[in-house]
C-alpha cells in the first residue's frame, strides 16, 4: 500500500492531505508538533470520505514510527509570512523546525522521496538534503507549480482564455527575483508576445512575483493554501503514477543552467525515482541574467543557514 506522510497539519499540510484523500492516492499519515491538530483533521478528512466515495485511510498524531515505510513525505512544517514580512525572513525559525523534523522521518523512512514545502522554500530544501543524506533525486522542492499555476491563472483572466490552453513556466528562486518565462509562454501554440502588448506581460509578470504576497495582504494572518496544496498533490500524483510530467521544481542542480550545488526552481522530469531529469530550456539573454540573479540570492540565503 502507497504511503503519504505529511509534516504539519496547518493550512497547507491539511489541505494537500484533502486532496490526497479526494484523489485516493493511498494511505495517509498528518503529523504536527501540536497535540491533537494532525488526529483532529485526520478524522475531519475521513469523516468526509463517504460523501466523496473515496476508501483511504487516513492517521495523524505527533509520533513519528506513524508514518514508518513511507514512499513519500511532504513537510509543510514552519511559520507562514505575516503581511510586510518577506519569506527570507522566516530563514532561522523554520530552519530550526526542519532541522528537528529531517532526522525523524529519514529514521522510520529511509527510502522515501522528500517533497519540501516549508520557506523561504530553495533554502529550506537545500537543508533537507543536506539532513536527510538522500541521493539528490530524492529531495526536491514545490514552489515552481504554484507560481506556474499563478501566472497561467493571471494570463487566463486577461486573454479570456481557457486555464487549460495556456501553457507556462517559472523558474528559479520561489522569492521576488523568481523568473516568469515569457519566452515559453504560448496559449495553443502561439506566443504570448504575439497576444498582448508588453506592459501588459509585464504587469502580469509583477503579479506573479507578487502573487504570494498579494494573498498575504488580504488574509492577514497568514498564506496561501488551495493552490499549494494542490500543486503538492500534482507532485505526489507525478511520482506515484510515474507520470513523469514536467514541473518546475527546486532540485539540485550540478553544472545545469550554469549552477553548481543550489537547488533552485527549474523544469524537472518527476516519476518513481523522484527527480528523474532536469530538463535545460533555452532561455533569453534577458531571462539568463534574470535566473543567475535569483540564484545569487538563493545562495546568500544558505549562508544564513
Ligand atoms: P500554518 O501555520 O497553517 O501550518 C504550519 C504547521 O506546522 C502548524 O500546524 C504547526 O503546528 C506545524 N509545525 C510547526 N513546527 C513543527 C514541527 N517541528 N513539527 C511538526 N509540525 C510543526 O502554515 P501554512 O500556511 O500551512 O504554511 C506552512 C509553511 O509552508 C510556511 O513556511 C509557508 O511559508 C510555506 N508555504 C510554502 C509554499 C511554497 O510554494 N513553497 C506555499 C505555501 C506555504
Ligand atoms: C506563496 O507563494 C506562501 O510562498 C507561499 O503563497
Amino acid at each position: 500500500m502507497t504511503k503519504i506522510t505529511i509534516v504539519g497539519a496547518g493550512n497547507v499540510g491539511s489541505q494537500a492531505a484533502f486532496y490526497v484523500a479526494l484523489k485516493n492516492l493511498g494511505e495517509i499519515v498528518l503529523i504536527d508538533v501540536v497535540d491533537g491538530l494532525a488526529k483532529g483533521k485526520a478524522l475531519d478528512i475521513l469523516e468526509a470520505m463517504p460523501l466523496a466515495g473515496s476508501d483511504i485511510q487516513i492517521t495523524g498524531g505527533s509520533d513519528y514510527a506513524l508514518t514508518k515505510n513511507s514512499n513519500i513525505v511532504v513537510v509543510t512544517a514552519g511559520v507562514a509570512r505575516k503581511p510586510g514580512m518577506s519569506r527570507d525572513d522566516l530563514t532561522e525559525i523554520n530552519a530550526k523546525i526542519i532541522k528537528s523534523i529531517i532526522p525523524e522521518v529519514v529514521k522510520y523512512s529511509p527510502n522515501c522521496i522528500l517533497i519540501i514545502v516549508t520557506n523561504p522554500l530553495d533554502a529550506m530544501v537545500q537543508l533537507a538534503y543536506k539532513l536527510s543524506g538522500f541521493p539528490k533525486q530524492r529531495v526536491v522542492g514545490m514552489a515552481g507549480v504554484l507560481d506556474t499555476t499563478r501566472f497561467r491563472t493571471f494570463l487566463s483572466q486577461e486573454l479570456k482564455a481557457s486555464v487549460n490552453d495556456i501553457e507556462a513556466m517559472v523558474l528559479g528562486g520561489h522569492g521576488d527575483l523568481m523568473v516568469p518565462l515569457v519566452s515559453h509562454c504560448k496559449v495553443k501554440g502561439k506566443q504570448i508576445t504575439q497576444l498582448l502588448p508588453k506592459e501588459k506581460i509585464d504587469a502580469i509578470v509583477q503579479r506573479v512575483r507578487d502573487g504570494g504576497a498579494e494573498i498575504v495582504g488580504l488574509l492577514k494572518t497568514g498564506s496561501a493554501f488551495f493552490a499549494p496544496g494542490l500543486a503538492i498533490v500534482e507532485m505526489i500524483e507525478s511520482i506515484l503514477k510515474d507520470q513523469k510530467k514536467i514541473l518546475p521544481c527546486a532540485a539540485l542542480l550540478e553544472g545545469e543552467y550554469g549552477v553548481n550545488r543550489v537547488f533552485v526552481g527549474v523544469p524537472v522530469r518527476l516519476g518513481k525515482a523522484g527527480v528523474e531529469e532536469v530538463v535545460e530550456l533555452e532561455l533569453t539573454s534577458e531571462e539568463k541574467i534574470a535566473f543567475k540573479k535569483s540564484v545569487e540570492h538563493v545562495k546568500e540565503l544558505i549562508k544564513k543557514i
